[in-house]
């Protein structure tokens, strides 16, 4: 069979395209952690202010006997809420948050939570961070008309 020069430097050039993002995909997931979030667990989104775990008074951080942090959350539309949370550096931090309306993401640069939150699921994220300082921590998922004002602020500590 014969296949043209141009038409096989074109066959390369994607096979080569495939490999590095197949590459990037393997070398992100295994050296930097990076995978979609795993938690498979649901709750009534309408009942978020009256469950143990969302009601308004029940959020926020808190440090369990082992030492690592959990950070509870709901991001609704337009807030994250606390608006503003402290975490220790090279502590396990585990989020969960849930949303009572519609689908957000919320991301914290330098860091590698960065995550869905769906209605009627629980998500749940660990991380470490790994730098000092103050990040917003905003939606990444366009939500409404107020998705741009959609953000809070989460400093870094030393322990
Ligand atoms: Cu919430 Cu965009």
């Amino acid at each position: 069979m014969h296949i043209d020069v141009l038409e096989k430097r074109w066959m390369w050039l994607v096979g080569l395209m495939v490999v590095i993002m197949l590459g990037t995909i393997f070398y992100t997931a295994l050296a930097n952690a990076v995978h979609p979030p795993s938690n498979v667990e649901t709750i009534d989104s309408t009942r978020l202010h009256l469950s143990e775990e969302f009601a308004e008074d029940k959020l926020g951080v808190e440090t369990m006997a082992d030492g690592s942090v959990r950070v509870t959350m709901v991001a609704a539309r337009y807030g994250i809420f606390p608006q503003h949370i402290e975490v220790p550096l090279k502590t396990p931090v585990t989020f969960r948050i849930a949303t009572p309306d519609v689908l957000h993401g919320l991301h914290i640069p330098f860091s590698n939570m960065d995550t869905m939150v769906i209605p009627g699921f629980v998500s749940e994220v660990t991380t470490q961070f790994q730098f000092e300082g103050e990040q917003p921590m905003f939606c990444n998922e366009y939500c409404g008309l107020g998705h741009h004002y959609m953000w809070s602020r989460v400093k870094v500590v030393a322990k």
